[in-house]
């Protein structure tokens, strides 16, 4: 069951000392944030992307200001890989507390009817299939330890319109698999919920914004109600909530993270 965390202590439930965490994509952007996060609460983090040496770099970054980090290359999209590193970190540690599904692709066409079957594919399989390979191999893990939080990375685009076909689909699809996860490992005391971020500046959404000619972000104005997008830290403080006890008894739920912009 999930834990009862009524006479715990603020400090105690926010502390990750001793917790073992897992952030895929974590080697830029949101993940990169997320896992600097968690290390800085006290978790040992390992960074898993496809991008391996800069995988390596974002943690050697993290073990310079006295955090513990790993780097491992790992493409999400390979259910082997992923429940190969899963079970040789948690063999490594004896245990695995958080698990961040964050990894994904932007789609390539802007207009939904322009979307190939390839690109169709490639989003899918990257977005959701791979939140699937993570989230399932996680959830074994934890279930035989008792506990864990698995935090699935969506987008607005799975809640509202105007999103391409692909992206909008996957991150919808996850968001169906969060909760169901959820649903079946309530019981034995692991959480599985949904950050939504909105429109957030990093280096995937810059490339992306320019492959479809429309503006990047990278300027500090727009950004809906808030007057400027999210950064990376801005959603990375809420995958940390989300993971520690002060969300304790939160699970199947999308946490949108968008200063406003779709919410308001
Ligand atoms: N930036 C935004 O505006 C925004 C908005 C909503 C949701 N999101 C979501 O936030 C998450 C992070 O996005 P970001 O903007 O930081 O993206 P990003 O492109 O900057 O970073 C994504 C990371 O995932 C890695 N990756 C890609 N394919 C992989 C694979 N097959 N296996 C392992 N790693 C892989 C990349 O190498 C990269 O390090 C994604 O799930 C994205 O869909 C982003």
């Amino acid at each position: 069951m999930l834990q009862d965390l009524t006479d715990t202590p603020l400090p105690d439930l926010t502390d990750l000392t001793g917790h073992h965490a897992v952030v895929t994509g974590g080697a830029r952007g949101i993940g990169r944030a997320v896992a600097a996060r968690l290390a800085e609460a006290g978790a040992a983090v390992a960074i898993a992307d496809i991008d391996a040496e800069r995988a390596h770099a974002a943690a050697a970054a993290l073990r310079g200001q006295g955090r513990e980090a790993t780097a491992h290359a790992l493409d999400v999209t390979s259910a082997e890989q992923v429940a190969e590193l899963a079970g040789l970190l948690h063999r490594r540690r004896g245990r695995l507390d958080v698990w961040v599904n964050n990894a994904a692709v932007f789609a390539v066409s802007t207009s939904t009817l322009a979307t190939t079957v390839r690109e169709w594919r490639e989003v899918l399989s990257v977005n959701l299939d791979g939140t699937f390979h993570g989230t399932a191999a996680a959830a074994r893990l934890m279930r035989e330890q008792g506990g864990g939080c698995i935090v699935n990375i969506v987008s607005t685009a799975a809640l509202r319109g105007g999103a391409q076909a692909a992206y909008a689909a996957a991150k919808s699809g996850v968001v169906g698999l969060t909760r169901a996860f959820a649903e079946e490992l309530a019981a034995s005391g692991v959480r599985v919920l949904a950050v939504a971020p909105g429109a957030t500046v990093t280096e995937g959404a810059i490339e992306a914004a320019r492959r479809h000619g429309v503006a990047d972000g990278s300027s500090a104005a727009g950004g809906g109600v808030a007057g400027r997008y999210g950064r990376p830290d801005d959603i990375a403080r809420v995958v940390y909530a989300a993971a520690t006890g002060m969300c304790g008894w939160v699970t199947g739920s999308v946490i949108t993270a968008d200063g406003g912009e779709w919410t308001c």
